[in-house]
């Protein structure tokens, strides 16, 4: 039997977005609406919802994977994942995360990993981390054609670095460099920025420093956009909580409720019923 996905409102008519729109919409005033997805079904969904942006995130290492950080996440699995989210995102801009290592060692590397993952995935761009230290490779990839995303203050590939998840640019001289590094980064040729883990008031200040749209993760209302990992505002990712979150749904609980409920009509024999066996003569369906 085959089973192919059905999204009712899915396969909008509605055109794929680029990055000239993203860009245009922090012109307008308008915000950016960005979400992780990491397969092509949950791609499907968030596409039909609406989405601008979709991140295939390389937290899939720790939401996926149960790992604890995202350095293990490889160029092969980034790749495999962007793959199947872009067969899901009709209308969405979808960009995929550089795995850690992957643009860090040359910038011959950098340019090689990100044109990889854009040949084998369809995706629009990639993103990576980081500010003053990766100007040039993200120079360098833009150059060769592929638009790249920033992403300044936590930097979760940097989380030993840093020392744990620690909100950055708390004060006036790691603020101002944020504000330093996002202006580096756009003259460097990201077309946006995400700002993860910051006071509201220092992505206040990146925000107004640059013309391209930071799309913000704890970093407070005044970014151009939000971005949340899936998993996390589903409340499917049930062991994380943070202040910045907000749970637009108890799908853990939800799962747990109608796995334990599949499992007692097992049990009993209530489940499958005449109703769900078939006819000799009947086709699938
Ligand atoms: O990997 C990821 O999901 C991200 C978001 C948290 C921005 O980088």
């Amino acid at each position: 039997m085959t089973r192919t996905m059905s999204v009712p409102g899915g396969g909008s008519e509605a055109r794929k977005r680029t990055t000239f729109d993203l860009v245009a919409m922090k012109a307008r005033g308008e915000k950016i609406v960005a979400i992780t997805a990491y397969d092509a079904l949950f791609a499907s969904l968030v596409d039909a919802a609406g989405v601008d942006l979709i991140l295939v995130g390389d937290s899939l290492a720790s939401v996926l994977c149960g790992e604890e950080t995202t350095l293990s996440a490889t160029v092969e699995q980034m790749t495999y994942h962007g793959r199947i989210v872009t067969r899901g995102a009709s209308r969405a801009f979808v960009v995929v995360d550089m795995p850690f290592l992957s643009y860090q060692v040359s910038r011959a590397e950098a340019v090689r990993n990100a044109g990889n993952i854009l040949k084998r995935t369809g995706a629009g761009a990639v993103k990576l981390e980081g500010g003053f230290e990766v100007v040039d490779a993200v120079r360098a990839i833009v150059r060769a054609g592929i638009p790249v995303m920033g992403h300044l203050g936590f930097t979760p590939q940097s989380v030993h670095a840093l020392g744990g998840h620690r909100i950055q640019g708390k004060d006036e001289e790691a603020a101002a460099r944020l504000v330093e590094e996002a202006v580096a980064l756009e003259e460097a040729g990201v077309f946006s920025i995400v700002l993860e883990l910051m006071p509201t008031a220092a992505a206040r200040r990146v925000t107004e420093a640059v013309s391209v749209p930071t799309v913000g993760i704890g970093a407070g209302p005044d970014c151009d956009g939000q971005v949340l990992v899936l998993h996390d505002m589903l409340g499917l990712n049930e062991g994380f909580s943070a202040r910045f979150l907000k749970r637009y749904a108890e799908l853990g609980k939800a799962t747990r409720e109608a796995v334990a409920r599949y499992a007692e009509e097992v049990r009993a024999g209530s489940y499958p019923a005449d109703e769900h066996g078939y006819e000799s003569s009947g086709d699938a369906g």
